[in-house]
């Protein structure tokens, strides 16, 4: 019996399966935040091709919070049409699909905007020098992610994920490196995840009972003085009652530095030790390419999900396939019967 394909529910959702297509930006957007057709394909795409919970590309809050300006928005009420068509379409392949709710913070590339971030510290010399959010920006900067998971609720999500992860606004609060504040937003870890702790709760106020929320972390920062696994099982521990109901481990990204050796399953570790250490639910991601090596993380409770980006870019069909290579029945979309046998 495959775990990989036994279903999954988080709060009241139901998951075909436990393959996740995580986020990743299109830049394919107009210049306004908008969803277009490509989108639309994209997605669906890999509804047909099997994926249980697709969560679409890092989607901004606000204008300013984009990586670049081609990223999607979901800051005003004009952006929910067209994303309610994908959900729908994206429904309608028997796949759920959530959206990853997102402020780049000092790494952000648009245009005609001055960056913000805990500390008016750039990124590199390609990037700007951000502005240090103020109290009052900060207020804000909450509103927004409260106002884009009520957007996403009308938009017919089925989960939203709080981007939380690789060196973006709340994960440069969490990080030493990128938060040299002195206010209640700096300085011990509790006040370094405090920006999260509160869109959390403002989020979970907009968002329905019923739906779960996945919040993504950087589990380390890969560079001296950084976070360590130690210090996000601190900050986990602390937030993990405030109503995230699963929790997607990646790594890396607040400093200009790699990972150093990527291989298969190189960030699935740091996704154990939260469930060993803690019990919380996880999806682990990052270099997972294998049915095998996917079907023995979750077989050995070594996250409940298992997200594969590039696979899935590279083959949507991944899950019809890996279904197939594992032995297991699963329902093919009629059109593609003949080719399941
Ligand atoms: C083209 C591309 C865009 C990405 N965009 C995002 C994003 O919007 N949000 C995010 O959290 N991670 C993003 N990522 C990271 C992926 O979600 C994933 O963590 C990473 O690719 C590692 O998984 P993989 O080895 O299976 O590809 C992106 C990755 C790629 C390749």
């Amino acid at each position: 019996m495959s775990k990989l394909f036994t279903p999954v529910t988080l709060r009241e959702l139901e998951i075909r399966n436990r393959i996740v297509m995580p986020p990743m930006c299109q830049y394919s957007a107009a210049t306004d935040g908008m969803a277009n057709d490509w989108h639309l394909i994209h997605y669906v795409t890999r509804a047909v091709g099997g994926a249980g919970l697709i969560i679409m590309e890092a989607t901004a809050v606000e204008p300013r919070g984009r990586i670049s300006d081609y990223d999607l928005g979901i800051w005003s009420d004009e952006h929910i049409p067209m994303l309610k068509r994908i959900t729908d379409n994206v429904h309608s392949h028997g796949a759920k699909i959530g959206l990853q709710i997102a402020h780049a913070g000092r790494k952000s590339g648009a245009r005609g905007s001055v960056p913000v971030a805990p500390s008016a510290i750039a990124f590199d010399e390609e990037y700007a020098t951000p502005e240090e959010l103020t109290a009052d920006g900060i207020e804000k900067i909450v509103a927004a992610f409260a106002e884009a998971a009520k957007r996403a609720r009308r938009a017919g999500f089925d989960l939203v994920e709080v981007h939380a992860a690789h060196g973006y606004l709340l994960n440069e609060f969490l990080s030493p490196v990128t938060n040299r504040r002195t206010d209640g937003y700096g300085g011990p870890p509790a006040n370094r995840a405090r920006l999260l702790k509160e869109v959390i709760a403002a989020v979970r106020e907009e968002w329905p009972e019923k739906r779960p929320l996945s919040v993504r972390i950087s589990a380390v920062d890969h560079i001296p003085g950084g976070m360590e696994l130690d210090d996000t099982i601190g900050i986990v521990d602390a937030l993990k009652d405030e109503g995230v109901d699963i929790w997607h481990v990646s790594s890396g990204g607040i400093a200009p530095v790699g990972p150093g050796r990527v291989f298969p399953g190189y960030q699935v570790p740091y996704s154990s030790a939260l469930k060993e250490r803690l019990g919380v639910k996880t999806i682990a991601v990052g270099c997972i390419k294998g049915a095998e090596l996917a079907e023995e993380i979750v077989a050995n409770h070594r996250a409940d999900m298992v997200a594969l980006g590039r696979e899935l870019l590279r083959n949507p069909y991944w899950p019809l396939a890996a279904a197939r290579s594992l032995g297991v029945k699963v329902e093919w979309p009629k059109q593609y019967e003949r080719a399941e046998e």
